[in-house]
C-alpha cells in the first residue's frame, strides 16, 4: 500500500523561482533564504518520494477567475509550466499519477468532499517553486511525480482553515489505501504572511507567522479553528494561503518529527517560511480529528 512518508511546508514565492533561474541564489539578498533552505533539500534528496502530493493554487494565470473550484485535483498524465507573463520558467514539464489521482479523487468524494477535475492543466509558480525547492537541479526531469491539488484561496469566500484539515486527514486516507507501495510525499504551500496590494500591502507579522511554524506540528487544532478573517487579519489577503499548510498536516499522521524549519524575511514582499516534517509509526494515524 502507499504510505505518506513526509510533509514539506513551504512558501510558493515567485521570486524564489527567479533567483534560481538566475542563477542568482549566492546573491547577498538571497544567499540567507537559500542557506536556510539547505538542510531540508539535503534530507528530501535522501528520501525521494515517488510521487508528490502537492496542494498549491493557481494565481489566475491556468484557471480563469470566471470559475474557481474550491478543491480540484489534476488527472493529466503530464501538466504543462505556466507562462505567467515573462515565458514559461526554464524547468522541465510535471509528469502527472493519473491512476493516484483518480484514486484520490474517487476516495474524497465517497467522504463527501466535492472535488473538481483538471483533465489538463497549465501550473504556476504555486507548483513549481516548491519543486524547485525540493529539487534545486531537475536536469531533464523532476525526479518523482506530481499529482497537482488545488485549493481556493484567492477568491472569497475561500474554504476554512478546518475544512482543509479535515481535507487533509481525508487525502492521508485515501492516499493509504491505493494499493501500489508507492512512497509519497506531501507539499502544502503558500505563505506566510503578506499582502501584495490594497491600503496593507507590504504587510509581515512575525509574531503570527512564529506561532504558525511551531502549532503546525504541536497544534494544528488550534490553527484549524481560526477563521478566514483571522487569516486575512493576521496574516494579509494572500497569507491566508497557510491553510493550505493544514491540508499537509492533516494528511500526516499525529506523531511526526520536525527535521528542519527556516524563516526568512523578505522575498519580495512577502515572509517565507519552511517547515519538513518526517511521519512517524502508526500511533495515532489519521487521527486528529477524523
Ligand atoms: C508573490 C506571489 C505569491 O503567490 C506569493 O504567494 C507570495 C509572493 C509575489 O508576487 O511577490
Ligand atoms: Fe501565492
Amino acid at each position: 500500500m502507499a504510505e505518506v512518508i513526509w510533509g514539506l511546508a513551504t512558501s510558493h514565492v515567485p521570486s524564489i523561482g527567479a533567483a534560481m533561474d538566475n542563477e542568482k541564489t549566492a546573491d547577498e539578498y538571497w544567499k540567507p533564504l537559500f542557506d536556510g533552505i539547505a538542510p531540508a533539500r539535503t534530507w528530501m534528496a535522501e528520501h525521494r518520494p515517488d510521487v508528490a502530493v502537492i496542494v498549491y493554487n493557481d494565481h489566475a494565470n491556468a484557471v480563469d477567475l470566471d470559475l474557481v473550484p474550491t478543491f480540484a485535483i489534476g488527472t493529466a498524465e503530464s501538466y504543462d509550466v505556466a507562462d505567467e507573463g515573462w515565458g514559461r520558467r526554464p524547468v522541465p514539464p510535471v509528469v502527472g499519477a493519473p491512476e493516484l489521482s483518480e484514486h484520490l479523487i474517487r476516495e474524497l468524494m465517497d467522504e463527501s468532499f466535492d472535488i473538481a477535475t483538471f483533465h489538463q492543466l497549465d501550473v504556476d509558480h504555486g507548483l513549481t517553486v516548491p519543486l524547485s525547492i525540493y529539487c534545486p537541479e531537475p536536469g531533464d526531469a523532476w525526479p518523482c511525480a506530481v499529482v497537482p491539488v488545488l485549493v481556493n484561496v484567492i477568491q472569497y469566500p475561500q474554504p476554512t482553515a478546518a475544512r482543509c484539515y479535515a481535507l487533509g486527514h481525508a487525502l492521508g486516507r485515501a492516499i493509504r489505501s491505493f494499493p501500489p507501495d508507492l512512497k509519497v510525499a506531501v507539499f502544502g504551500t503558500g505563505g506566510m504572511s503578506h499582502q501584495l496590494a490594497g491600503a496593507r500591502a507590504g504587510l509581515i507579522n512575525t509574531e503570527f507567522d512564529r506561532m504558525f511554524l511551531e502549532a503546525i506540528e504541536s497544534d494544528p487544532d488550534k490553527l484549524a479553528a481560526l477563521t478566514r478573517e483571522d487569516y486575512i487579519r493576521e496574516a494579509g489577503t494572500e497569507g491566508i494561503e497557510l491553510i493550505m499548510w493544514l491540508v499537509m498536516r492533516g494528511a500526516l499522521n499525529k506523531n511526526i518529527a520536525r527535521i528542519t524549519d527556516t524563516y526568512h524575511v523578505p522575498a519580495s514582499n512577502t515572509a517565507a517560511g519552511l517547515a519538513l516534517f518526517e511521519n512517524l509509526g502508526d500511533e495515532g494515524k489519521g487521527s486528529v480529528a477524523a
